[in-house]
């Protein structure tokens, strides 16, 4: 018999108690094996927090959102324990050893890949989910939670259309996706947004503001703008780049820092007030603005997200069952694909900017902000 570990990790996403459902109905059902979930992500498995899921446990949790297991962004290498960040990767293999695991299973998006390479490379036989909202990480077509929040999203732009339009206004919408574009893509073009701005194509003020008036000439005197938490101007791009050149000051280090660590941004909601009123200066329309946030995270799966998740949920238990470890089960067309920790760590799949859907949306007349 083998015994597996799982554990959520990072941000939680729609789709992942159907993935947990999907690893441990496979595991004990169909090959015989015993399961034990960690509760809190890395925290849980550092602090021996067990939890039992072999009853009733995988029952009726499908169509759940957040995850059973409850999930944290702590990382092995950087514990905050003591108000100091440890490396506690030893206590963790030591945990993994004493509970005799064979594999452990770890349920996360970029940062998750990361961290599963290290316990790796300390010889836990470790094996992935990709699930994030942002559908960033690499090698994956998809990743799961990314259908459901961009039913959300899109749900939101066609509800703020009317609003907007009874009112001759601009309404700005910030759309999550960390430091990529593919949420405020996709419902952009799903909910018909006027303007998508995304990080991958930085924008110029004045041409979003031309866009706008542009419609308001010809008789459509309001506007959406979908923007990805992330999206950053043309100003903003060349300062970047030109800091970057330049010694890294000390809050520059900082931002690195937090990127090498996969921590969020908090300053997104600002930058979307300031391009808000900027659009009001520029075009005359009033402005409002609608974050949507967590909202994009929280709630019952889609179909689709359901059936990604069952589906790669089921291949990681047949990659245990043949003993194919130190991989992620990345969704491959309509199967499921084994790609190796070192080829997927450290990577974010962003958007190319000449990408189908970009064309697409320049194709209906969407202005990307360039
Ligand atoms: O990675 C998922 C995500 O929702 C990003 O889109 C967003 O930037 C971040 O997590 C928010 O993180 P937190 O839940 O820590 O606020």
């Amino acid at each position: 018999t083998k015994y597996i570990g799982i554990l959520t990790s990072g941000g939680d996403s729609p789709g992942l108690n159907a993935a947990i459902r999907g690893v441990g109905k496979a595991a004990l059902n169909h090959y015989g094996m015993q399961i034990i979930g960690f509760r809190d992500g890395f925290r849980g498995l550092m602090e021996n927090r067990v939890m039992r899921l072999d009853g009733g446990e995988l029952s009726d949790i499908l169509t759940r959102g957040g995850t059973i297991l409850g999930t944290s962004r702590d990382k092995p290498h950087r514990m905050p324990v003591g108000g100091k960040l440890l490396d506690m990767t030893d206590v963790i293999v030591g945990n993994y050893q004493d509970n005799h695991l064979d594999a452990l299973v770890c349920l996360g998006g970029g940062g998750t890949m990361k961290n599963a390479l290290r316990l790796k490379e300390k010889g836990i036989n470790v094996i992935t989910l990709p699930k994030t909202i942002d559908n960033d990480v690499a090698l994956t077509d998809i990743t799961f939670g990314f259908d459901t929040a961009l039913g959300i999203a899109t749900d939101a732009i066609d509800r703020l259309h009317s609003t907007a339009h009874s009112h001759h206004r601009i309404i700005v919408v910030e759309i999550m996706g960390h430091r990529a574009g593919w949420l405020a893509l996709g419902a952009g073009i799903a909910g018909g947004a006027d303007v998508i701005l995304i990080p991958e194509i930085p924008y110029d003020v004045a041409s979003v503001a031309e866009a706008i008036r542009e419609r308001s000439r010809r008789g459509k005197p309001f506007s959406i703008v979908a923007v990805a938490e992330g999206a950053i101007s043309k100003q903003e791009h060349s300062d970047m780049l030109a800091a970057q050149k330049k010694k890294a000051s000390s809050k520059q280090k900082a931002a690195k820092k937090a990127e090498a660590e996969d921590i969020p941004e908090t300053q997104y909601a600002e930058k979307t007030v300031r391009l808000a009123k900027q659009l009001e200066l520029l075009t005359g329309l009033e402005s409002r603005i609608t974050i949507l946030g967590h909202l994009q995270r929280g709630g019952t799966p889609s179909a689709a997200d359901r059936l990604l998740a069952t589906r790669l949920g089921t291949a990681c238990a047949d990659l245990i069952h043949q003993g194919h470890y130190g991989v992620m089960v990345a969704a491959k067309g309509d199967g499921a694909k084994a790609v190796k920790l070192e080829e997927v760590a450290g990577k974010v799949k962003t958007v190319p900017p000449d990408h189908p859907w970009v064309l697409s949306a320049r194709h209906v007349g969407t202005n990307m902000g360039d």
